[in-house]
């Protein structure tokens, strides 16, 4: 093989590997899930606090959704995020912001239970020590 032979296949070679690393970095922001911190961006930007509350912090004029996710299922949420529902406005979301909030949602309720179910009247105990 002839040395400009040689240095043609190292170009060639070098191009497919470059071809094949861009390829895989671009695809894998495609393909990546969306993940809860997103979901955190499309719940602020879209307001939803103005009227919902989590852990009852927020708005009170619709139901608190610090444990929607466990009470109905992915399947009601989508179709209420996709539709609006009653004084629920439709907020054109799109696929993948519901995908977003309903990921949220579950991390929300992954978190605890809103309204807490028991809590100690004096967690410091009778002397008020702390
Ligand atoms: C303008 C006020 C308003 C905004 C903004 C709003 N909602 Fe709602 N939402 C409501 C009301 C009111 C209901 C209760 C609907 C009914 O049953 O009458 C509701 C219901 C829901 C439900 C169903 C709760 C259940 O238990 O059935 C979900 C889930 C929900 N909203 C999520 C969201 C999310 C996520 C956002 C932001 C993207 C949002 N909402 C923004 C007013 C609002």
């Amino acid at each position: 093989m002839g040395s400009l032979q040689r240095i043609f296949l190292l170009i060639l070679l070098n191009l497919t590997v470059s071809a094949i690393v861009f390829l895989t970095a671009n695809g894998a922001t495609y393909t990546s899930v969306p993940n809860e911190i997103s979901g955190v961006d499309v719940w602020r930007s879209k307001n939803c606090a103005a009227c919902h509350s989590i852990f009852g912090l927020g708005g009170h004029i619709a139901p608190d959704l610090t444990n929607v996710y466990q009470n109905r299922n992915k399947e009601y949420l989508d179709l209420v995020l996709k539709n609006g529902l009653l004084n629920m406005p439709n907020l054109n979301l799109s696929k993948t912001e519901r995908l977003q909030l309903i990921i949220y949602l579950k991390n929300i309720n992954d978190l605890g239970t809103y309204p807490l179910k028991s809590i100690a009247s004096n967690p410091f105990g009778e002397n008020n020590d702390f």
